[in-house]
């Protein structure tokens, strides 16, 4: 079972994607959280790809493609995964067909696209905090830390996303529309794609994006 999540910044993709892969047993493969590894692993190519991310930009889709075949290639995905943040491009959806192709997945099972939007995307970005130790996510109002402003799992101060401030969100919701949207049209010209309402509280979202995944398992 392979399914991607797709939306814009602040969609709730790896809020929901992290609750599917518990409740299917399947891995979440986000390729931001990858990424901000590496970037805390502090080396050459992290602060590269440091300075690329905190612009809003998108890190260049040759080293996106490594990094997912990479991760897809571990045995933890041969039951399938939840891809969050990744295809981005139509060159890398081109790219994901190809490498999928090439493996027991076949292709892509499920494109859940997530719709709300922008004044709500930007509410939902600036009160996000995030742990710098486990990467746990927060959201101040809609899905706040028990004690304080540490997390919950590991106990750490939360901290805002770098590129969580607002004119690097406006930059990231550009990029969005340039780069990514166009991919919600090519999925669903390929009858992949179930367009979720994603203005709507993280349970009632979960259960219309569980909805849509038991019918792809049952079918
Ligand atoms: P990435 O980390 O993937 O960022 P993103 O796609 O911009 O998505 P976000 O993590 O900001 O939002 P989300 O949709 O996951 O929402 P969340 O669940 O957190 O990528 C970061 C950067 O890495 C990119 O900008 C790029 O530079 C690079 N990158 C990554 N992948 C790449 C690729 N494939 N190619 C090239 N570059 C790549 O929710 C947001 C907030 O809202 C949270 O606080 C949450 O608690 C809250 N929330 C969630 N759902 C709800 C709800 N229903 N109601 C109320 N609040 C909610």
């Amino acid at each position: 079972m392979l399914v991607v999540f797709l939306g814009p910044p602040g969609a709730g993709k790896g809020t929901q994607a992290a609750r599917l892969a518990a409740k299917y047993g399947i891995p979440q493969v986000s390729t931001g959280d990858m990424l901000r590894e590496t970037v805390a692993a502090g080396n050459g190519l992290g602060n590269k790809m440091k300075v690329i991310m905190n612009s809003g930009g998108l890190v260049d889709d040759d080293t996106m493609r490594r990094v997912v075949q990479e991760r897809l290639e571990k045995p933890d995905t041969v039951g399938g995964a939840i891809l969050d943040g990744f295809p981005r491009t139509t060159v890398q959806a081109a790219a994901l067909d190809e490498l999928l192709g090439r493996t027991a997945h076949g292709g892509v099972d499920l494109v859940l696209y997530l719709d709300v939007p922008e004044d709500v995307l930007v509410e939902r970005l600036s009160r996000r905090r995030a742990c710098p130790e486990c990467g746990a996510n927060y959201h101040m109002t809609f899905n706040p830390p028990a004690q304080g402003s540490r997390c919950d799992r590991c106990c750490t101060e939360l901290a805002q996303r770098d590129d969580d401030r607002e004119e690097i969100v406006r930059d990231r919701l550009e990029v969005y529309r340039e780069k990514t949207q166009p991919l919600v049209d090519r999925y669903q010209a390929q009858g992949r794609l179930v367009r979720i309402d994603g203005d709507a509280g993280i349970d009632d979202v979960f259960e219309r994006s569980d909805a849509a995944l038991a019918e792809v398992v049952s079918a």
